[in-house]
């Protein structure tokens, strides 16, 4: 993990989790995002035009973006094309680790177990997504996963609200938490970007007092 993401991730707190099928939509979505306070977000590769998406809102300029879902090394290239500053996987897969090793970008695997996480670890890693983090117990999973393991960052997500986020950054161990809520494929549909400016300001603002 590069100093520079963990800075990025440690400085942001929130990650909003996008999932864009719109290219045309992804300036006015940086945008709002970015009037809400968000300093990262990442891209979702679960449109075909995520790459687009990605580029577009890497180009914006105001957020540290990176590609989520990558599932593969061949996505893992297309993201570093597209200009992800890091790769979230929901899982952990020794190729997707190695290629973007290769590549020089930073990667946040998921992890659900602690044998998943000690996996991660043994390839050099020390900042995982927990995921997904509701379902899987929540704090209490976090704490559980986090005290073997001193040298480990989160980054929880998965089922994450409002309600829950002070709860995980509460937790020394977690560098951001990920979430979706603050910008829904309804919310883009409707073109309600005031509605995401404000779930982000929301969010951050929970976030960081
Ligand atoms: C992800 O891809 O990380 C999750 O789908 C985001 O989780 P959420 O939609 O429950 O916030």
């Amino acid at each position: 993990m590069s100093t520079d993401l963990v800075s990025v991730l440690a400085g942001a707190r929130i990650m909003p989790v996008l999932t864009v099928p719109d290219p045309a939509t992804a300036a006015p979505l940086a945008d709002a995002l970015t009037a809400g306070g968000a300093r990262c977000a990442e891209v979702a590769f679960r449109t075909p035009d995520a790459e687009q998406v990605l580029k577009a809102m890497a180009a914006h300029g105001g957020l540290a973006v990176g590609a989520g879902t990558v599932l593969t090394p061949q996505q893992a290239e297309r993201a570093v094309q597209a200009g992800a500053r890091f790769v979230v996987s929901p899982g952990y897969v020794e190729e997707v680790v190695v290629r973007c090793r290769e590549l020089g970008v930073a990667v946040v695997p998921g992890i659900a177990t602690a044998s998943e996480l000690m996996r991660a670890l043994k390839a050099g890693l020390d900042t995982v997504k927990l995921f997904p983090a509701e379902p899987l117990g929540g704090t209490r999973t976090l704490n559980a996963l986090a005290a073997p393991f001193p040298q480990v960052r989160f980054v929880p997500t998965g089922g994450i609200g409002l309600a829950q986020l002070s709860g995980y950054l509460a937790h020394p161990a977690v560098l951001a938490i990920g979430g979706s809520w603050m910008a829904t494929a309804a919310h883009l549909e409707r073109g309600d970007y005031d509605g995401i400016r404000r779930l982000t300001a929301e969010a951050v603002e929970s976030g960081t007092t």
